[in-house]
């Protein structure tokens, strides 16, 4: 057997891509390592989204070079930064025997063939979504209570600032019966929480079984009905794409937990404009209003992006101000990065590093204040835990709430893989600490 070390970067799709390329060299007799030292492959599957993520293949390329040259070692660099640099990465490093894009990686075992037979180097960076869905094996090796599954992939937004249009193509939706069954045969190896991964999900509009094109909402229903399926999240939405059916279904399915990542980016009409967002922040504070009018429970995650070219003071208060209105449970924020290529690398009025440096310090500050807030609402609360792994200490284990927390409760070992009803005890910096509910004393009739 042959040793595999996948590392992953940045976004969960990647995740999910490099266990379906685990799963694909499996049965050419690659098993897993977490060891660079013991591989005999090692896959970089990449991220291009902003340069620091993108450097960082360079830096591993250079520890694996050291490896590679006192033995044997089949070096692949899969993902993003693949699509996007493709030939360029062999030039800077050619100790890279493979380069593969995110829509060509069930590829990946002709390539291995071919280099093995004739040496050299292999290069796959078209956009053939389709036909890599339906070459990917159907046998699902996912280990653990929750997953991802990949429903839609690509992007037509265009936002100046976002390379992933170029690396991962226009949108493509998979057919609902197709993302069924992946999710029963997730579900039949122990799987009760899926996440639906899209860079645009909630623009879903795979075909369903009727042949027409159905939305995220009844993709959402469907996958409801799945039984042993307890729980449904999905992510990356857009605002504008926030169709009223999946407002009402955040209402009405109980399997759809309340949790949404939303991002909005600044709050400033200005820069929504430059950034082509194509919606203003009334329209996101609206949005919010009538989403928690459907699920008023529902905790919002949201990301965002200081000194985007030509934001000024007045622009980056215009942020703060959403920030103050809407409150999120959690959030992510970045300093512009000038990606090559985009339209907004290109930008005269680009802002320099230390003020990008005080607005991000600023914004994370009232971030972790209203993210803290939320986590201190949850004290004393009985939320629904499902509980996915065991944890530091004998007979605890590790949960999640529905608003994505991790929850410690102790005698819980045994029951990884159900929901109980827990107490939140302690509220700490990264988890909460909880305990089961005693049963209710029976209340005696007189
Ligand atoms: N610079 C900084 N942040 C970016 N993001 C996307 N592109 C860039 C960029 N060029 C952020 C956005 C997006 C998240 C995934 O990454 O906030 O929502
Ligand atoms: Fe990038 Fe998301 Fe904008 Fe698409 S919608 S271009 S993925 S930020």
């Amino acid at each position: 057997m042959k040793k595999l070390l996948i590392k992953t970067y940045g976004c969960q799709m990647n995740v999910y891509d490099s266990a379906r390329m685990a799963e694909l060299l499996a049965p050419i007799g690659y098993g897993p390592t977490e060891v660079a030292e013991d591989a005999d492959m090692v896959i970089l599957n990449t991220c291009h989204i902003r340069e620091k993520a993108s450097e960082k293949v360079y830096s591993e390329l250079g520890r694996l070079k050291k490896l590679k040259d006192e033995r044997q070692m089949t070096i692949a660099v899969a993902g993003c930064t693949a699509q996007a640099e493709g030939a360029e990465i062999i030039a800077r490093a050619p100790q890279v025997d493979i380069v593969v894009g995110p829509q060509s990686y069930h590829r990946l075992p002709e390539m291995i063939a071919k280099i093995a037979r004739r040496g050299g180097h292999a290069l796959e960076t078209d956009f053939p979504a389709l036909e890599k869905f339906d070459a990917l094996p159907k046998e699902i090796a996912t280990e653990g209570v929750t997953a991802f599954l990949t429903v839609q992939e690509g992007c037509d937004k265009f936002c100046t600032f976002c390379v992933v249009p170029y690396t991962r193509g226009s949108e493509y939706s998979r057919p609902i019966l197709a993302i069924e069954d992946e999710a029963r045969r997730m579900v039949a190896r122990g799987v009760r929480e899926i996440t639906l991964l899209g860079q645009n999900v909630n623009a879903f509009n795979g075909e369903g079984p009727d042949g027409k094109p159905w939305s995220l909402a009844r993709l959402c229903d469907r996958l409801s009905r799945v039984e042993g399926l307890a729980r449904i999240r999905y992510t990356t939405s857009h605002p504008r794409d926030m169709s009223d059916d999946l407002i009402a279904a955040h209402g009405d399915l109980e399997a759809l937990m309340p949790y949404l990542h939303l991002p909005v980016q600044s709050g400033s009409n200005k820069i929504l404009d430059a950034m082509n967002r194509q919606h203003t922040g009334d329209h996101y504070r609206d949005l919010v209003r009538r989403i928690r009018h459907a699920r008023p429970d529902l905790a919002l995650s949201s990301d965002f992006i200081v000194g985007f070219p030509g934001e000024t003071d007045r622009d980056f208060e215009a942020t703060l101000q959403l920030v103050r209105d809407v409150t999120f449970a959690s959030a992510f924020s970045f300093k512009y990065s000038p990606r090559p290529g985009t339209p907004a690398a290109a930008a005269r009025r680009q802002i320099p590093e230390e003020v990008k440096d005080a607005r991000l310090q600023t914004l994370n500050m009232l971030l972790l204040e209203q993210q803290d807030g939320f986590k201190q609402s949850l004290a004393g609360r009985t939320l629904d835990v499902l509980f996915e792994k065991p944890g530091r200490h004998a007979s605890q284990a590790i949960g999640r709430s529905p608003y994505l927390q991790s929850v410690h409760v102790d005698d819980a070992a045994h029951l990884i893989g159900e929901i109980r009803s827990i107490r939140v005890d302690g509220v700490f910096p990264n988890s909460l600490k909880g305990s089961f509910v005693p049963a209710r004393k029976k209340v005696l009739a007189h």
